[in-house]
């Protein structure tokens, strides 16, 4: 029993600790993002279009609206990816710009 309660006490430990997208791999998702939504962002937003994300009146506010957006743009754009795509590319947008915990 004290076995089980250890247990159950790291598991949600863990779960209240991960970060957001953690198991993403940034490296991945930047490569996946830097071809197929850069350009755009770039044309808009110009220097290397990272300002969508970093101005002042960004409309991504936390983890959840993230992937939302992130699902999408890849739909809009018939960017393809998978689920896993799109977890990476979580990643490294959350690592680079957002700094969700
Ligand atoms: C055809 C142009 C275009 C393409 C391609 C595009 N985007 Fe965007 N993206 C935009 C525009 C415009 C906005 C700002 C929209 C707004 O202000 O509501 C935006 C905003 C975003 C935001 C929210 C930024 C914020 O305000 O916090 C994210 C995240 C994002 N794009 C991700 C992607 C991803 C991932 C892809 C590739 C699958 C992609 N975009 C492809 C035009 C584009």
């Amino acid at each position: 029993m004290r076995a089980l309660f250890a247990l159950l006490a790291f598991i949600s430990f863990n779960l209240a600790h991960a970060a957001p997208f953690d198991k993403g791999d940034a490296a991945k998702g930047k490569a996946l993002a830097d071809k197929q939504c850069q350009a755009c962002h770039v044309s808009l937003f110009k220097g290397d279009g990272s300002g969508v994300y970093t101005r002042a009146d960004r409309k991504v506010k936390t983890p959840g609206q993230l992937t939302a957006r992130i699902s999408g743009c890849n739909a809009n754009t018939g960017a393809g990816w998978f689920p896993e795509d799109e977890l990476h590319v979580a990643a490294y947008l959350n690592n680079t710009y957002y700094k969700f915990k």
